[in-house]
């Protein structure tokens, strides 16, 4: 039976329409194995992994050996234990120390989880937590921003803003009002910095007071948005938002579920902008993809109180810190600082971060965002406002774009959501030769879609 028929029958993919697989010729990719930042597929093919998976593997694939070796040492050791009433193992500990030591001052408390929904709703049920331990049970609600993305789960949903994922689901757990984000593409007309800073600290502002600030309870946003495409700050943005945290008396969160591990050249992607959060979620690259771990770390001032004597944490899972998964993620950890894999990204990213700026030379291309090795290039039709038409959309952005970059080698994300884009955040081991390599594939592919826009427009 071949993989398209095999996953009708008893696999239900993620985001998929899985009742027409194989329609249009569409048939599954099947990735059968690794090797350094490259996957083969199951006919062979090599590709450049140009995504990390899915924003995970820092490390890439060509480090099972050592990570085999400290797993296995684990296994024999401890194959399971909880972290359950009272009852911790080692790797959790340790690794927990670890993340202390890698976080901005002041965070210095970690809970564990599977993955970045968990991650985040534990954050929430903490922030919670927090205010009703200081007498406010009045803070309810959530901020969040425009077309974020904080994971799937019913009360992860909730902070995040994509009515199709969220509707069919019935109302949110969490009454979350979504502020502007910081995409300066959507201005109307351009701004520098501190005016661009004053109006989206003007907006989440309106928003506390539209809310009511005594009903606020937590802020969360990523240090760089994904969803709409690898979206900076502007300077001063997150200094404003601990303004706002401060004055108003909510928590701030930074969702570094992509961000962190590295992305951006720092641990915490969030260092990169001047952020201190309260709260700081993790996950993918924690363990460099290599086993499921989510984290949610917690400040001092925030665990001072979460932490009153006699107070119990009614929150748990049955995998949170799992032996297996903290003894991986502390070898990625070693792996990262012993072969220098922030470094890497920092000698590099300006590198590619002109690489990427270059190609907002063609036609097709309205605007590059990104930092470290996280870059989107949104494009653009010819229509009013840079829409597609529909016959362009089909052509270019749901078949050209997506098989010749897959063509050339290259595993990329090719959007139609929010905005049309595509994107690459390849793994952290990449050196210029790789990087060049993925922007030579993007630019050849663009300027193809470039003149193919042109003639089906004609
Ligand atoms: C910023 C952010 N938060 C949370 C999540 C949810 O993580 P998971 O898919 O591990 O539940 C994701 C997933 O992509 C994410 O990008």
């Amino acid at each position: 039976m071949n993989a398209t028929r095999a996953a009708e029958r008893h696999l239900l993919l993620n985001m998929t329409a899985n009742g027409s697989l194989g329609e249009g010729g569409k048939e599954l990719f099947v990735v059968t194995r690794g090797d350094g930042p490259y996957v083969y597929d199951s006919g062979g093919t090599r590709y450049i992994d140009g995504m990390s998976g899915l924003y995970c593997a820092q490390l890439g694939y060509g480090y099972a050996g050592e990570i085999a070796e400290a797993a296995e040492r684990q296994l024999r050791e401890l194959c399971y234990s909880p972290l359950w009433t009272a009852s911790a193992h080692p790797a959790a500990l340790e690794l927990a120390r670890r993340l202390a030591g890698l976080a901005p001052d002041g965070m210095e408390h970690t809970f564990f989880s599977s993955g970045g929904a968990e991650a985040v709703e534990t954050a929430w049920k903490i922030v919670r937590r927090y205010h009703v331990l200081r007498g406010e049970p009045g803070r309810t609600k959530a901020l969040a921003r425009r077309g974020a993305y904080h994971g799937l789960t019913l009360g992860a949903l909730s902070f995040t803003d994509h009515p199709e994922l969220k509707e069919p689901y019935g109302p949110p757990a969490v009454p979350t009002t979504f502020v502007a984000n910081t995409n300066r593409a959507l201005l109307p007309e351009p701004l520098d910095d501190a005016a661009f800073t004053a109006h989206l600290l003007a907006d989440a502002e309106a928003a506390i007071l539209g809310a009511g600030p005594e009903n606020v309870a937590m802020f969360i946003a990523e240090p760089v948005q994904n969803r709409g495409g690898c979206i900076p700050p502007p300077a001063g943005y997150w200094e404003g938002l601990r303004r706002l945290a401060d004055r108003y008396g909510f928590l701030l969160v930074a969702d570094e579920v992509i961000t962190g591990f590295g992305r951006l050249g720092e641990w915490f992607g969030g260092d990169r902008y001047g952020a201190r959060p309260d709260l700081i979620t993790l996950a993918k690259g924690i363990t460099a993809g290599y086993a499921p771990m989510g984290a949610t770390m917690v400040s001092a001032r925030v665990a001072e109180v979460l932490n009153r004597p006699g107070e119990v944490l009614n929150h748990g899972y049955t995998f949170s810190g799992h032996p297996l998964c903290a003894a991986i993620a502390l070898r990625a950890l070693d792996i990262m600082e012993r072969d220098r894999v922030l470094d890497n990204v920092r000698a590099h990213q300006e590198h590619l971060a002109k690489r990427m700026i270059a190609l907002g030379a063609l036609p097709i291309v309205a605007d590059v965002r990104g930092a470290g090795y996280f870059y989107a290039v949104e494009l653009a039709g010819d229509r009013e406002g840079g829409a597609f038409s529909e016959a362009a959309r089909a052509a270019l952005i749901h078949d050209l774009i997506p098989r010749r970059l897959r063509e050339a080698g290259l595993l990329a994300r090719v959007y139609d959501r929010a905005a049309p884009l595509v994107q690459i955040a390849p793994p952290l081991i990449a050196e210029a030769d790789l990087l060049d390599r993925i922007a030579d594939i993007i630019a050849a592919t663009l300027d193809e879609a470039s003149h193919r826009l042109i003639s089906l427009e004609r």
